[in-house]
């Protein structure tokens, strides 16, 4: 055998090797690539078998409209503006899940009451307008109450809170906080 003649072979060899080596490497890729499409499925549809539930979101609202309330009747500024900004960020939270309860829109609404309503209870806030940010809070309840009733869920009044919706807050503002 001539040294061209080996040569050749040797090149041959290499060639058909390197082509299995690749043939496997792909296999083996394809393979792995095809196991994490599965995983991902199986995740895909058992995310899209949770229905989006906006009553955790809802529980929240009630109770910062709760403390609001109470952070407003003793003057604590820092706590109100603090519920309204929980407010605000719930309303984000639904704002993701996007539902749609009885052809209502809850996303869409709720995003209406955080511009006008919310915002309104802002600016009067800022400006210490009592008379202002106690219309907006009627405002505010009466938005909340229409969508139940648009919604199917009319039989879910929110009302002012007759007490505090917790015994364990002080409501007064952080200057005049009574010690424990
Ligand atoms: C755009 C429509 C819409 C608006 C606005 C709205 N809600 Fe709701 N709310 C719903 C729907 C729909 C449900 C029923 C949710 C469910 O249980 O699936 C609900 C349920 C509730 C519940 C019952 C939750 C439970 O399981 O105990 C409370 C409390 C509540 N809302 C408070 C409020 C408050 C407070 C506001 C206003 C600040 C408000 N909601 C504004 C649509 C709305």
């Amino acid at each position: 055998m001539t040294a061209r003649r080996t040569g050749f072979l040797l090149i041959g060899l290499l060639i058909v090797v390197s082509f299995f080596l690749g043939m496997m490497l792909c296999f083996a890729m394809n393979r792995k690539k095809n196991k994490d499409m599965e995983q991902l499925s199986v995740r895909l549809n058992k995310t899209e078998r949770l229905e989006p539930d906006i009553g955790d979101s809802m529980r929240d609202l009630q109770m910062d409209m709760a403390k609001l309330w109470f952070a407003q009747k003793y003057h604590n500024h820092a706590l109100a503006l603090y519920e309204l900004k929980e407010m605000e960020e719930t309303v984000e939270d639904i704002d993701i899940l996007k539902p749609v309860v009885n052809g209502v829109n809850v996303a869409g609404v709720m995003d209406g009451m955080k511009n006008s309503q919310l915002a309104d209870m802002k600016r009067a806030l800022l400006k210490h307008d009592d008379a202002s940010f106690y219309r907006q809070y009627g405002q505010t309840l009466a938005t909340c109450n229409e969508c139940h009733r648009t919604s199917g869920f009319g039989f879910n009044r929110i009302t002012i809170p007759q007490n505090p919706p917790v015994s364990n807050q002080d409501w007064a503002p952080e200057k005049e906080a009574s010690k424990p």
